[in-house]
């Protein structure tokens, strides 16, 4: 049996759909939720439904009873919340019996990484690789449905403003990589231990900022900032300070190189590679009637 934990979540769920679509069946899929009463759409198509809050760590050895391979979708929060939460879950497998774990980790693991984000999944990479179950690590690049929500008002304004300098960086669809998650898990044999999934194509933000205005139909220019000032607007409109400080680290990163890596790996699970940013971006920011 494969259980996809936070499977109420939006990646979550999407690596479910995409294991019901390529098995063309639920039979053997599991899901891990806080809120059973969120997946009862799930549980009426005859998926087993479980309770797996990672911070309830007695809930998780019925979870993960009889899970042969588990899709351990990252939580968000705080560092060390975080940290802590796979810790529970990486346990739990480990005394249910688990064989083999795959994890949605994070392009940027570098020790050397402004961002906080990266010493998360450093940290719960290396509890994996304590644990001595068979590990397999799926390190996202930066979701393309985040763009809009980094351009703001920027289709507006005209401007738009990140701490990622001319750092570069690939962007895929949250959908597309759960598909190659999905294949990862479903695969009776993987080729490696650890894919890099990431678009086939390095972007900066001026290339971004091109991209939604080819696609919006409207002028739009990059403009760095520093990361510190870009905390201090978000925290102003209302982000709590961690998560300001958070994503200002993750864009330093960007500008510090640390996404500016390619690889096949999302072509060799899926068997293409994933769309083009000029698609994506049309998707996300196609001209629609206002
Ligand atoms: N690559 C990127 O650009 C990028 C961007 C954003 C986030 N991420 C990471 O990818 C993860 C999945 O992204 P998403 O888009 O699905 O985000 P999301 O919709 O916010 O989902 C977050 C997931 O974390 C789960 N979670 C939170 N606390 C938990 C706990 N105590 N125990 C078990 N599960 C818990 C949530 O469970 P419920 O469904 O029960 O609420 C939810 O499924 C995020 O949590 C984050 O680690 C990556």
């Amino acid at each position: 049996m494969i259980l996809v934990t936070g499977a109420n979540g939006q990646l979550g769920r999407r690596i479910v759909e995409h294991l019901i679509t390529r098995f063309g069946s639920t039979a053997g899929i599991a899901a891990g939720v806080r809120d059973a009463g969120k997946a009862a759409d799930l549980a009426a198509r005859g998926i087993s439904v479980r309770p797996a809050d990672f911070d309830r760590p007695a809930q998780l050895a019925a979870a993960f009873a009889g899970v042969d391979k588990l899709v351990l979708v990252s939580t968000d929060g705080p560092r060390e919340q975080r940290i802590a939460q796979h810790r529970n879950a990486i346990g739990a497998a480990r005394a249910a019996g688990v064989r083999h774990i795959l994890y949605t980790s994070f392009l940027d693991v570098a020790a050397d990484s402004p961002a906080e984000f990266a010493a998360v999944h450093r940290a719960t990479e290396a509890d994996l690789a304590a644990s001595g179950l068979k590990v397999t690590l799926l390190r996202n690049t930066l979701y393309a449905d985040f763009l809009p929500m980094a351009l703001g008002d920027a289709l507006r304004t005209g401007r738009f403003s990140l701490p990622a300098g001319a750092g570069k960086a690939s962007f895929v669809s949250r959908d597309e990589l759960a598909e190659a998650i999905a294949a990862a898990a479903a695969a009776p044999c993987l080729a490696k231990d650890v894919y890099e999934l990431t678009g086939q194509a390095l972007h900066d933000y001026h290339q971004v900022a091109a991209a939604a205005a080819q696609a919006s139909g409207r002028a739009l220019r990059y403009e760095p900032v520093g990361a510190d000032d870009y905390a201090a607007a978000l925290a102003g409109h209302g982000l709590p300070d961690w998560l300001a400080s958070a994503l200002a680290g993750m864009y330093a990163a960007v500008a510090a190189g640390k996404f500016a890596r390619v690889s096949n790996d999302f072509a060799a699970l899926v068997g293409h590679p994933p769309r083009p940013l000029a698609c994506v971006a049309q998707e996300l920011f196609g001209a629609r009637p206002d």
